[in-house]
């Protein structure tokens, strides 16, 4: 199993792959998604069992909007399946869900089940785990500016007391603290748009592993690489 020393607190990962995965077998894509949702439920589960705090998952950007709109239908069906599926999972285990991102955007029932199960495991004190749901880093910082911006109005702050610590508490992804690790498959060396403010100093773990072929394995590599790295944060 590895190290445990060193333990990367804040991992994020973003998913990518579930369309090739299925392509490659002349599959619809939406069956890539579906064997992505089974790929996010083991994901889930190792991280906790490796005594990860935090796992961020990039499950719907901001910008998956603008993706056909069946495919967009089947993510949420999938979402929908997966707060229903794994509402034992999750409050058995210990696990405190949350979500960032716009999820007013979200289907009227996928929010539901969503705020259900985060005041269900509001009070859990195991892993968190966040769903970046209609999410955008650069959304994020600009929604942030917006809340000190309003508090300036109202005279509850100055414009000198916009630090970078004020605008990190005003970002909801942060509530965790800032992402060690920032795993992304499929082989694309991006970050598209995804915990920008936070991932300043973040290790970052390219894999060519399609999303639904992520295991507890790549997990083990991914943490085991990072480990092996030597964070110096700006310093000597
Ligand atoms: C990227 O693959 C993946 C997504 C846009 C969505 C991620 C969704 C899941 C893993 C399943 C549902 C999530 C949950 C939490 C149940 P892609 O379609 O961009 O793949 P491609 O680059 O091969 O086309």
């Amino acid at each position: 199993m590895g190290n445990d020393r060193n333990l990367p607190s804040h991992v994020g990962i973003i998913m990518d792959g579930n369309g090739r995965w299925a392509t490659n077998r002349g599959l619809d894509r939406t069956i890539g998604h579906r064997e992505g949702a089974s790929a996010v439920r083991r994901a889930v589960r190792a991280s906790r069992e490796k005594g990860i705090r935090a796992l961020t998952l990039y499950a719907f950007s901001e910008q998956n909007w603008g993706r056909p709109g069946s495919e967009v239908h089947a993510l949420m069906g999938l979402l929908q399946e997966f707060l229903v599926g794994e509402r034992d999972e999750i409050l058995g285990n210990g696990i405190r869900l949350r979500a960032i991102g716009n999820t007013n955007r979200l289907p009227t029932i996928v929010r539901a089940l969503l705020d259900g199960l985060m005041a269900s495991s509001k009070g859990n004190s195991g892993m968190t785990l966040t769903l970046a749901l209609s999410y955008g880093g650069q959304e994020e910082i600009a929604e942030a500016c917006r809340v000190l911006a309003s508090r300036v109005v109202a005279k509850e702050i100055n414009v000198e007391d916009i630090s970078t610590g004020a605008l990190r508490s005003a970002m909801p992804s942060l509530e965790v603290g800032d992402p060690d690790l920032i795993v992304r498959t499929g082989g694309d060396h991006r970050i598209s748009n995804f915990l920008l403010f936070g991932l300043a100093y973040a290790e970052l773990h390219f894999t060519e592993v399609l999303w639904p072929d992520f295991g507890e394995a790549d997990l083990h590599d991914a943490i085991t690489a990072y480990q092996q790295r030597e964070r110096r944060f700006g310093t000597l």
